[in-house]
């Protein structure tokens, strides 16, 4: 089945690997190398990683922690390039000794915050299809953190909601936070979602929108409110801190210099990530999840439409900034009692139905009864539950395909579903105690990236075939799929074939998370094969799919993340003795940014 000329990417599945598998696993014919590591200096080699004595100063020259998102912009010739990274979030536990006092308490607090961010580093290779090396020093790297100034841009710039005492404008806000997933604009930017940013603040958490949000009054596990007080939103004049994260980003990485902003057009909730297509009307529309359970899928459609050519970026850059947001209400067409909960397929052989994009602002106007367009855009959530949205099993990347405009949902888990109190099962959620995700597939009205109307049906529900009871892949027989758990990012080659990256296997089918490709169409639709493996703890992120060049590219985020410092459980990259560290390679866990290429 597999194509052996150069340039398609052939390979020969891999075996899954057991959770406790500390190796980066290629298929046969392939080989890997880290292209950067937390901790890698990217301005000058003075500051070379070692975490025992790393200031904050220093860490944010470095590359950060937890890298997520990643894309590679190459230049003409493919020979120079630009690598793009999104940092979610530190593990302490695993990047330094125990604090034994409050100084160090505080470094490693602030060297936390400067691991956290966006990197852009520039790399460079001899040839097209070689692995890259990057440039320490480049002109145009850059790092981006909790520190960093942005602009809001969209309707509710300037709102009440986000006023501070640091920025009484409500314009301005400082950093990004638990930037997740992303995607790469038509126009050359990349986007970046904010998710998970609750955990970094402490509220008064008597709102119904704190409440919403996950926002309380509890000290954080990481403390940061200690170190600065507008992480504590309870400090008079910092009440509407909070409200100034959870965004999508978009970040110009052409230019160093250039004020990255915030889009409150786009909403405001636990931003996966968004990924733009430009319309056959040529308005560009922005999918993004919302990465909790019983939460929503949404997307922007754009009010002007997009300019092809390097002339126009400073236009299509403001794309985002004006047009209308939509929240998907699914209805599937088989009757409830044929839903059983189990996964098992109603009588017509398929979970599908059809679907409304239900708007909530349109071109800058609320159209949420009780709702003013800041109140939709700074609390999207209480809007989307106010229109009667669909409930979906943690909607992560929200992605359209480029060969087919169909648009791809990656459904991680949950594990509510059916619980007490909670929704059972629907039909585009069909199974109860949903542990190992599943795969929705959107087909848009005409395919018309714009329209309000789509059709939807399940492609993969997923799990471990030879345990896991009621797994489904688009009918392809089971008994000949890598099994898979927890769906998270997604990624296309150039022939429209999809590509899978996974968060959570260990805990669900025992194996490590991977990469697995499934093509689409004809009688290998939903053949799910794994590409490749990362090590013990790791969750497989990012994933960046040039099949003409034979290479892959992912992040590999937390590796070793159950162990602690003196009790590391990955090695990762650098396997080195534990606790060593020598020419730039320490003996402990490392996330990184890796490269794969056919050998
Ligand atoms: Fe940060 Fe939804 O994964
Ligand atoms: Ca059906
Ligand atoms: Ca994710
Ligand atoms: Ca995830």
């Amino acid at each position: 089945a597999h194509d052996s000329r150069r340039g398609r990417l052939p390979f020969r599945a891999i075996a899954p690997q057991p959770a406790s598998t500390d190796a980066f696993t290629v298929p046969s014919g392939y080989r890997w190398r880290p292209l950067v590591r937390w901790g890698d200096p990217l301005f000058s080699t003075r500051d070379a990683f070692d975490p025992a004595t790393v200031t904050p100063e220093q860490a944010a020259r470095q590359f950060g922690y937890n890298c997520d998102y990643v894309d590679v912009l190459e230049d003409r010739g493919g020979r120079t390039g630009l690598l793009v990274v999104n940092h979610e979030y530190t593990n302490e536990n695993l990047m330094f000794p125990p604090a034994t006092t409050p100084a160090e308490v505080e470094r490693q607090r602030r060297v936390g915050m400067a691991a956290h961010g966006m990197s852009v580093v520039a790399v460079q290779r001899s040839r097209s299809g070689e692995p890259w090396s990057y440039r320490v020093g480049a002109r145009q790297n850059r790092r981006i953190t909790v520190s960093t100034p942005f602009a809001f841009t969209g309707p509710a710039a300037g709102s009440p909601l986000l006023r501070t005492v640091d920025d009484p404008a409500g314009t301005t806000p400082v950093g990004t936070l638990n930037n997740c997933a992303g995607g790469t604009t038509p126009w050359g930017t990349v986007l970046s979602g904010e998710e998970n940013f609750n955990q970094y603040f402490r509220t008064a958490g008597t709102s119904a929108a704190d409440r919403r949000y996950g926002l309380a009054d509890r000290a954080t596990t990481r403390g940061w409110e200690l170190v600065e007080p507008r992480f504590d939103a309870r400090t008079p004049g910092y009440e509407n801190e909070p409200n100034r994260h959870g965004w999508i980003v978009e970040v110009d990485p052409q230019d160093p210099t250039s004020t990255p902003v915030k889009h409150t057009a786009l909403g405001r909730f636990k931003h996966e990530g968004a990924n733009v297509v430009v319309g056959r009307t040529g308005h560009v529309v922005a999918y993004m999840g919302d990465d909790e359970r019983f939460d929503y899928v949404y997307k922007f459609v754009s009010k002007e439409r997009y300019k092809e050519g390097a002339r126009h970026r400073e236009h299509n850059k403001r794309l985002l900034s004006a047009g209308s947001l939509y929240v998907a209400r699914f209805t599937g067409d088989s009757p409830a009692a044929e839903l059983d909960g189990t996964g098992t397929l109603p009588s017509d052989g398929q979970f599908d139905g059809s679907g409304e994009w239900i708007p909530l602002v349109v071109d800058g106007v609320s159209k949420v009864p009780g709702f003013t367009t800041d109140q939709v855009l700074v609390h999207t959530r209480l809007a989307a539950d106010a229109v009667g949205a669909t409930k979906m099993d943690r909607p992560e990347d929200v992605e359209p395909n480029p060969a087919t405009g169909r648009i791809y949902i990656a459904c991680t888990n949950n594990t509510d579903r059916g619980a007490a109190g909670k929704e059972g099962a629907t039909e585009p959620n069909p199974r109860v105690q949903n542990r190992f995700g599943h795969v929705v597939e959107i087909t848009e009205h005409r395919n018309d990236a714009t329209s309000t109307r789509f059709g939807w049906s399940i492609l993969l529900v997923c799990g471990d075939p030879a345990t896991t009871q009621n797994t489904y892949f688009a009918g392809f027989p089971p008994e000949k799929v890598s099994p898979i758990s927890c769906p998270d990012n997604v990624a296309f080659d150039s022939t429209g074939n999809l590509w899978i990256s996974t968060d959570g296997q260990p805990g669900t089918i025992g194996y490590c998370d991977g990469l697995f490709k499934v093509p689409l169409t004809g009688r290998e639709r939903g053949h799910v094969q794994q590409f490749l493996a990362v090590p013990r703890g790791a969750e497989t992120c990012g994933p960046v799919v040039r099949d003409r060049q034979d290479m892959v590219y992912v992040a590999v985020q937390h590796p070793g993340e159950d162990g602690a410092w003196g009790a590391q459980q990955s090695f990762f990259p650098d396997y080195v003795a534990p606790g060593t560290l020598a020419r730039g390679r320490w003996g402990g866990p490392r996330p990184s940014v890796v490269q794969v290429w056919k050998d």
